[in-house]
């Protein structure tokens, strides 16, 4: 994770939405001159700065109607989780919310985020239900990130987080809640398709290690890949859990346990470390990324994009608090939400790489060295994107922090 490969005065050639080949930029001049003789039309564009593969966001809720702006309040002023979901904040907050709102009005509202998600360099983004908490609304959700599929540049991909928390009407009822999810939630979101992935919100007083198997291995057998929120405030040996199921992720993290560790360490399941919910939660500890790193798991960072614990939609952001906050590497960071961010939804041999065959998706980020992504902390140093090919995004905004302002 600590090496990249970086070319200067590079070219990439793209075709058919997909890189065909990358190199000196005189090597491919002179190749694609051949091909001009050879009668086939290309369209040379010339652009400024550091050309990264697009960034692959593998976590975010992005699907929601308001800000949580009253837990943000509650939050300042020393209230806990279970303080904040007492006097009506937290998830359920969000679950009334999404409830209440119709399809149309969601899709505009997670547009025109993804738009900016977009606009600072994601242009692969996992993307979760589990507002809805019930059949309908789940779908609803599900719904609304099927619509905006095709309907705008990025790639997204969809995961079924129908256990995200006990809805209210469930209280005194788990059992039948998590045996609804397995039985009547999780086949007919397998059957329409509307989902890759199914995911568990696996924590003591959330759902124990027990209900997340039963969910998970009810996916496995629909056919869904599987993915865990795990150990996010306590260990309870979520991280084994999804190494055991062979979940293509496990994420948060944060009190993961040294058999966790060592867990992860020896698996194909990717660690997904989620540094600004803890900063934005004032959690005041991180995930233990080094002591993952030399166990030998393979590292992803994302958003995890939600009106409550982490609403930014900047991966260079995370990419500076991997450094800053867990220790990373600029390498490791820049390999945590391009190549790793790529395997942690399934889509390893796809995405998050400028090397031939994968899609042409590329952010162009006005810098001289590549480093200075994860160091202009906050800034949105994104110039201009591209998904399969296709430019999505030119900024006009004036974006000079080094050395290469103009005179
Ligand atoms: O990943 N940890 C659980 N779920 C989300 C929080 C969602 C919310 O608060 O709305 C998370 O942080
Ligand atoms: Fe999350």
């Amino acid at each position: 994770m600590a090496e990249l490969e970086v070319l200067t005065d590079a070219a990439v050639l793209i075709e058919d939405g997909r890189i065909a080949s990358v190199g000196r930029y005189a090597d491919l001049r002179r190749a694609t001159g051949n091909v001009q003789r050879g009668g086939a039309g290309v369209e040379v564009l010339e652009v400024q700065g550091v050309l990264f593969p697009g960034f692959v966001d593998c976590h975010t809720h992005a699907v929601f109607g308001g800000p949580r702006l009253d837990d943000h309040e509650r939050r300042a002023l020393g209230l806990d989780y279970r303080a904040i979901a007492a006097a009506g904040g937290g998830i359920l907050e969000s679950v009334r919310d999404v409830r209440s709102r119709p399809q149309p009005e969601l899709e505009t509202l997670a547009r025109a985020r993804l738009a900016t998600l977009l606009h600072h360099g994601s242009t692969t983004i996992e993307v979760k239900s589990g507002y809805g908490l019930d059949l309908e609304t789940e779908l609803k959700q599900l719904r609304v990130i099927r619509a905006l599929g095709p309907a705008q540049p990025a790639t997204l991909v969809p995961t079924f987080l129908g256990a995200h928390e006990i809805p209210p009407e469930f209280r005194d009822r788990r059992a039948e809640y998590v045996r609804l999810v397995c039985e009547e939630f999780i086949p007919v979101v397998a059957r329409e398709r509307l989902a890759v992935a199914c995911d568990v919100f696996c924590e003591p007083g959330v759902f124990t290690t027990a209900e997340a198997r039963a969910v998970l291995t009810a996916a496995r057998r629909a056919g869904l890949a599987v993915k865990l929120h795990a150990d996010e405030f306590a260990a309870a040996g979520g991280a084994e859990l999804a190494v055991e199921l062979g979940a293509v992720s496990a994420d948060h993290l944060a009190a993961v346990s040294d058999a966790g560790i060592r867990a992860l360490g020896g698996s194909a399941t990717v660690a997904v470390l989620l540094p600004a919910t803890l900063l934005f939660l004032g959690a005041g500890r991180q995930a233990p990324a080094r002591r993952l790193l030399e166990a030998g798991a393979a590292l992803a960072l994302a958003t995890d994009f939600n009106p409550g614990s982490s609403p930014t939609v900047s991966l260079p952001l995370v990419m500076a608090l991997g450094v800053s906050q867990l220790g990373l590497r600029h390498a490791e960071a820049v390999v945590a939400v391009t190549v790793n961010g790529a395997a942690a939804v399934g889509l390893a041999g796809e995405r998050g790489q400028i090397a031939a065959g994968f899609a042409a998706d590329l952010v162009l980020c006005s810098v001289t060295d590549w480093r200075e992504l994860a160091y202009w902390v906050g800034a949105n140093l994104v110039t201009a994107v591209w998904t399969a090919g296709s430019a999505c995004l030119r900024s006009s905004a004036p974006v000079s922090l080094g050395l290469n302002v103009k005179a």
